[in-house]
């Protein structure tokens, strides 16, 4: 018997028809003497009936338990008015069998396949082939594919060439740690993974081939999160002879291409701008989402020489004082805003300030602090109804960011005040150059230190403080889905940088000096964006987690449970590669 249908795809207009299908048995029932069996394949349920009157097969029938693999031969029929079921695509109609192959039996199930049913991520991971046939990551790998897809056929037709770049290489400069891989040949010695191609997609453009990209598998050991993997994909672009605002042109094009194809959605272009130093004000966030308002307003100027000493010590020690308005919160009990103060301090402030404003006025412990007047602007500025709660951070730059733009998030998913449905795009420009890392206490490249900064000439070690780069991010919803830079071509402007980075010129010869040496070889301008595949899936197919867009992730907690990695290696293998383990303590 050969497959003429996928089960999914019967429709009426096969009424009357004999046809084929193959699949997986997803539930039987009994009923008086008939058996209905769904069964699935990729594409969807089919309801098959199995008649008494065929005894031969309908013992067989009798036997088919989950998960059992069948091949049938029927009929298909409309179903009777009474059993027609809207639920599903082929609820019109049913196959009544002629013929029934069964292909393989299944052992019982460690879980029900089934999209609502709640099992550990162990057990899941661990029965990966059982979990990937519910039907939600049948539909989920559909999409992810015609998503790669149209972005190659853009990108092709924008004249990019695909071109693939090692996995077995050195060190590449995304800030995480790399994994190492062993040389044999060379004992001692160690291939890196890439943390993305950076490095090779510019020696591309200084070989010459103008427009490259890659749908490129990435590798960085770094702790995981919802929307973190250790392996990812990233969509690697690379041009030359391009400014900044082409490779974002290109970008919205090619997201408002996929949008279209994903999900029939018209998205708005040019995505909506925000400087770095706004998005960090107004959201407390590089990757604001803008969904929803509750926007964080400074008011060190207003209370620097407030009789709070709270919020005027922080500013006298250099700090400053934000905070924002919750819509209809003054119905906060004590409680849950002591649960605001606890979220908070894990971000490292030392408390919050609130106030509620109710018909009564303003109500808090430390509202005799304040002067009319401020109280007056701050529920100007902030636009503060009465029901409303106002909070206040008072710390040092970093902490009251972190915590209000955290804050804000929280409230605005609690609250439900985010709009599910909102695919709002912004890209964030005009990122500062460089950081100051306390703990190192030297600058570090924001972006990485091949980025161009806004005004090489006239950049030095006294004004990098205020350098900006030419490098922007894309955010969706709040999740960063790319970002990218124009490069340094120049090897002056290239050496200049690092020199502030404090990196040697043998460190620098030692770490990347194959790429320094190529910019001194005719290197065209150039620049680039990557794009996380993986977020761009998750988010076009609402899941949460890109573990949900990934055939094989790992765990939390770094593992993979399907095949067991990471595990250890015989004593041979370790041999050949000239290494002896040692337990290494702190
Ligand atoms: P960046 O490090 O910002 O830039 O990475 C680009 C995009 O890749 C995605 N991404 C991840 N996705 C899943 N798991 C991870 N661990 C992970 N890390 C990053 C994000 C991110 O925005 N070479 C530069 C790009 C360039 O300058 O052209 C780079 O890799 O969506
Ligand atoms: P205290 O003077 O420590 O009793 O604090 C008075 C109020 O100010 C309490 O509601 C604290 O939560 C709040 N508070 C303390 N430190 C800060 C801070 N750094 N920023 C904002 N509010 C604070």
């Amino acid at each position: 018997m050969k497959r003429s249908s996928y089960c999914g795809d019967v429709r009426e207009n096969s009424v009357g028809k004999e046809i084929v299908v193959c699949g997986w048995v997803h539930s039987r029932r009994d009923h008086g003497g008939v058996i209905f069996i769904d069964l699935r394949d990729r594409s969807g349920l089919l309801q098959i009936v199995f008649q008494p009157k065929n005894e031969f097969m309908f013992k067989i029938a009798e036997n088919l338990r989950s998960e059992y693999v069948i091949s049938v031969k029927g009929l298909v029929r409309n179903r009777p008015d009474n059993t027609i079921n809207s639920n599903m695509s082929t609820g019109n109609i049913e196959l009544v069998a002629i013929e029934l192959e069964v292909l393989n039996t299944s052992l019982g199930l460690p879980f029900e396949i089934s999209d609502y049913v709640e099992t550990s991520e162990e057990l899941r991971l661990k029965y990966r082939y059982l979990d990937l046939r519910r039907p939600n990551f049948q539909k989920n790998f559909v999409m992810r594919h015609k998503i790669s897809n149209e972005v190659r056929n853009f990108l092709n037709e924008e004249g990019f060439l695909e071109i693939e770049t090692p996995f077995l290489t050195k060190s590449t400069p995304e800030g995480a740690r790399d994994f190492l891989v062993p040389s044999r040949i060379h004992s001692g010695c160690f291939f890196a993974l890439p943390q993305s191609p950076q490095l090779f997609k510019q020696i591309l453009m200084i070989a010459g081939f103008d427009k490259y990209y890659q749908l490129a598998k990435c590798f960085r050991d770094e702790d995981l999160r919802a929307d973190r993997q250790m392996e990812f994909t990233q969509i690697d672009i690379e041009m030359s002879f391009v400014e900044q605002e082409d490779v974002m042109n290109l970008v919205e094009k090619m997201l408002a291409r996929v949008f279209k194809i994903a999900l029939n959605l018209d998205i708005k272009i040019p995505f909506d701008r925000i400087s770095y130093e706004d998005a960090m004000l107004r959201y407390g966030s590089d990757k604001p989402d803008t969904r929803f308002d509750m926007e964080i307003k400074d008011f060190s100027k207003l209370f620097k020489n407030s009789e709070f000493s709270v919020f005027s010590s922080a500013i006298l020690k250099g700090g400053i004082v934000r905070g924002l308005c919750i819509p209809n919160g003054a119905s906060f009990s004590r409680s849950e805003i002591d649960g605001f103060t606890k979220f908070v301090n894990e971000y490292g402030a030392k408390g919050l300030a609130w106030i509620k404003i109710t018909d009564s006025g303003a109500e808090s412990n430390i509202v005799k602090y304040f002067k009319k007047e401020e109280i007056g602007t701050v529920i100007s500025e902030l636009n503060v109804n009465s029901g409303d709660l106002i909070v206040f951070l008072a710390d040092e730059k970093k902490i009251v960011e972190q915590g209000l733009g955290a804050l804000r998030l929280k409230i605005g998913k609690e609250r439900g005040l985010i709009d599910k449905n909102k695919f709002n795009f912004l890209w964030v420009v005009d990122f500062n150059l460089m950081e100051w890392d306390q703990k190192e206490q030297k600058w570090q490249a924001l972006h990485h230190p091949f980025t161009a900064p806004q005004n090489a000439q006239s950049l030095t070690k006294e004004n990098v403080y205020f350098a900006k780069a030419k490098a922007y991010d894309v955010v969706l919803n709040g999740t960063e889905l790319g970002g990218g830079s124009i490069r340094i071509h120049e090897n002056d402007v290239q050496k200049k940088i690092l020199d502030i980075l404090g990196v040697s010129d043998e460190l620098a010869k030692e770490k990347f000096g194959f790429l320094l040496e190529a910019l001194t070889y005719g290197a065209p301008p150039h620049g680039g964006v990557a794009l996380g595949l993986d977020r761009l899936c998750a988010l076009i197919c609402k899941e949460d987690s890109i573990r949900e867009m990934i055939a094989f992730p790992k765990t939390q907690k770094t593992i993979d449970p399907l095949s067991g990695a990471p595990t250890s290696v015989d004593a041979q293998q370790l041999k050949e590669l000239g290494l002896r383990l040692a337990v290494v303590k702190d």
